[in-house]
């Protein structure tokens, strides 16, 4: 069992938190507030206790970063060194404001411009075709959705699928740091879809092999 944090406390935040506190993991909520991070750990549950950022990411082994993608390097301002030789998992989509393509250019995705905002972290992305209204009921008559994992650093995205293989989701390593690119689109099509065929924000992506 790992000891996690958890940044940002919105709908992404708190359904990666009630997961992984669920499936026994020692999850430590993070917010730019203190008091907002005790009161949305409370409401995840008990078990996950809620910190400001500093003090959330200070302890654990792996850290989740659920912040919008234009807010991430905000985020890490000040985080950078306790972030340093672990492990951070970017979940964020670089989406416009219509939602119906991405702010990046082709050539980068927003995991890979986390890992160069933390070259001295182990950036791997993962739970990005995850909607948040999934973490509520993530299973789909008996199936898991999957979630794609990719990062440079073998070892580190071993590490996050071993945690994955905890949780109600089907993790499978999706190769490197830069296929990013390809799920950060992959979410423009699953929000298309939602939309055009009303899944109410409970919708995923699944492999069949
Ligand atoms: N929503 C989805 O279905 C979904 C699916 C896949 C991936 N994602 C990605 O997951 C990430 C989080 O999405 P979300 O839906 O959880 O967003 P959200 O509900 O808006 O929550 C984002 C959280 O980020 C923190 N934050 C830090 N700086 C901020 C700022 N300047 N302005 C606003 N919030 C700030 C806030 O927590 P504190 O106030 O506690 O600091 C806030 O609660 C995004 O990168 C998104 O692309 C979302």
């Amino acid at each position: 069992m790992a000891t996690v944090a958890v940044i940002g406390t919105g709908n992404m935040g708190r359904g990666l938190a009630k997961v992984l506190s669920e499936a026994g993991h020692t999850v430590v909520l993070g917010s730019r507030d203190a008091g907002r991070a005790a009161a949305a750990a409370r409401e995840v549950g008990p078990g996950v206790v809620g910190r400001e950022n500093a003090a959330a990411v200070r302890d654990a082994d792996i850290c989740f970063l659920a912040v919008p993608f234009a807010q991430e390097n905000a985020t890490l301002q000040g985080l950078r060194a306790h972030l340093a030789g672990k492990i951070v998992v970017d979940i964020s989509n670089p989406l416009n404001a219509s939602y119906d393509g991405l702010v990046t250019e082709p050539t980068t995705s927003a995991a890979e411009l986390v890992a160069e905002m933390l070259p001295a972290s182990r950036v791997v992305g993962a739970f990005k075709n995850t909607l948040a209204a999934v973490f509520a009921l993530p299973v789909f008559e008996g199936a898991q959705s999957t979630v794609f994992v990719v990062g440079d650093d073998e070892e580190a995205k071993q590490y996050l699928l071993g945690i994955i293989r905890t949780l109600p989701f089907a993790g499978l390593d999706a190769g490197a740091l830069s296929v990013a690119r390809t799920l950060e689109n992959m979410s423009v099509l699953l929000i298309q879809l939602v939309q055009k065929h009303d899944y109410h924000w409970r919708a995923g992506f699944r492999v069949l092999a």
